[in-house]
C-alpha cells in the first residue's frame, strides 16, 4: 500500500532541518508544500520560496496556527526541538504535535517523526516496537528521550480522540546530503576528539539514507489510522559506530578513538519486521551512502 505525492498539499514541519529539508525540495516541484518553522534566518525562506514551496512562520511551542492551512492532503511532522529547557521542549514538542494535530485534523493522513531515542537501553537485543521506552539519550540531550515519548503519547491521543489517521515513525541514524551523526564522528576523527561509546561493543544502529528515507515516506502515509501505526524506520542493515567509523577511515585515514561511557546511548539497533512488512526494505548500501556523503560534503578528504 502506497500514496502518491504528486498534486498533494502538504505541510511539512521541521523543513529546515537535517532530514526535512531534503523531503522538501523532493516533494516542491510535484506538491503543494507549506513548509513550518520558525525561521530565525531569513534566507532560509527565501530559499523555500525559491524553490516554490511556502514556508511559515510558527512557533509550534506557543505560536498561532492561523497561517497553517487546515485542509492539507498530508502533514509530515519533522520539527525537534531539544533546547535542554523542559518546559519549552516539552510543550513545543508535545503539545506542539497535539496542536497541529487538531488544527489539520481534516488530513488523510499524519505522519510523526519520533525516535529510536524513545527505547530503553537493551543491550544487543534488536528493539521491537513493544520494547521498553527509556531515558536513553539524557547524557547529550537532556531533555530528548522524554520529549519524544511526550509527543508519541500526546500524537495518540489525538489520532484516538479525533479519528485522525497517524503513522508513528521511530527514525534510527538519518544521513545523506545534510551530514547526521556518521558526518559528525567523521568531523570528531579529523579533529581527534573522541568518540563515546557504551562499553558493551559493538554499538549498533540502522542508518538511513535521505533516499530511502524519502522513498518510504508514501508507504508510511498508507499506513495510517486512526489507531495509530507505530514503526521503526532505519535502514535494513545494521551497522555499528566502530563499522562505520572503520570505514570512514578507509576512505579518509582520519583514526577514530573511541572513549568508553556507560552512560553512553549504546547499541539501538531495531527489530525491521513491521517496517519491512509495512514499506519494504531499504536500498542504499551503508557503505555506498556514507562514501557518498564524503564525496559530497568534503571530497578533498577521500583518499588522504
Ligand atoms: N538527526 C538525527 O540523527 C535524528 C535521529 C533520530 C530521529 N530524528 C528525528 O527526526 C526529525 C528531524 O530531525 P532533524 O535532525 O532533521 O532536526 P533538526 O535538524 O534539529 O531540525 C529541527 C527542525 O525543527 C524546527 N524547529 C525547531 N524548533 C521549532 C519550534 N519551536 N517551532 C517550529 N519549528 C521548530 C527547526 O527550524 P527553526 O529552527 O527554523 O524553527 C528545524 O527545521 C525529528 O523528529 C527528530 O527527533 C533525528
Amino acid at each position: 500500500m502506497t500514496v502518491e505525492l504528486k498534486g498533494k498539499r502538504i505541510l511539512v514541519t521541521g523543513p529546515t532541518g537535517q532530514v526535512g529539508r531534503p523531503l522538501v525540495e523532493a516533494l516542491a516541484p510535484h506538491n503543494e508544500v507549506f513548509a513550518l518553522a520558525r525561521f530565525g534566518k531569513p534566507e532560509d525562506r527565501d530559499a523555500f520560496t525559491a524553490i516554490g514551496a511556502h514556508p511559515i512562520a510558527v512557533d509550534l511551542a506557543d505560536g498561532s496556527l492561523d497561517a497553517v492551512p487546515e485542509d492539507p492532503d498530508y502533514v509530515l511532522n519533522f520539527a525537534v526541538m531539544k533546547t535542554g529547557d523542559w518546559a519549552y521542549d516539552l510543550r513545543a514538542n508535545a503539545e506542539g504535535v497535539g496542536r497541529l494535530m487538531l488544527h489539520c485534523r481534516r488530513a488523510r493522513a499524519f505522519l510523526h517523526c519520533s525516535s529510536t531515542a524513545v527505547y530503553a537501553y537493551g543491550g544487543h537485543e534488536p528493539r521491537t516496537e513493544d520494547s521498553p521506552l527509556g531515558d536513553n539519550h539524557r547524557v547529550m540531550l537532556p531533555t530528548y528521550s522524554i520529549s519524544k515519548i511526550a509527543a508519541e503519547t500526546v500524537a495518540r491521543f489525538t489520532a484516538h480522540e479525533f479519528g485522525i489517521p497517524t503513522t508513528i515513525a521511530r527514525l534510527s541514524v538519518p544521513y545523506g546530503t545534510r551530514g547526521g551523526w556518521p558526518w559528525y564522528h567523521l568531523l570528531m576523527m579529523q579533529n581527534g576528539v573522541p568518540i563515546e561509546v557504551h562499553p558493551e561493543r559493538p554499538n549498533v544502529y540502522n542508518p538511513l539514507h535521505e533516499r530511502d528515507c524519502l522513498a518510504k515516506i508514501p508507504g508510511l502515509l498508507a499506513a495510517a489510522t486512526p489507531e495509530v501505526t507505530t514503526v521503526n524506520f532505519g535502514g535494513s542493515q545494521a551497522v555499528a559506530i566502530e563499522q562505520w567509523c572503520a570505514y570512514l577511515q578507509e576512505l579518509t585515514g582520519f583514526e577514530p578513538v573511541f572513549r568508553e561511557n556507560p552512560e553512553a546511548f549504546g547499541s539501538l539497533q531495531i527489530d525491521t519486521t513491521r517496517m519491512h512488512a509495512l514499506v519494504g526494505p531499504t536500498t542504499v548500501d551503508w557503505k555506498d551512502g556514507m562514501r557518498e556523503m564524503v564525496q559530497l560534503l568534503a571530497p578533498q578528504l577521500l583518499g588522504n
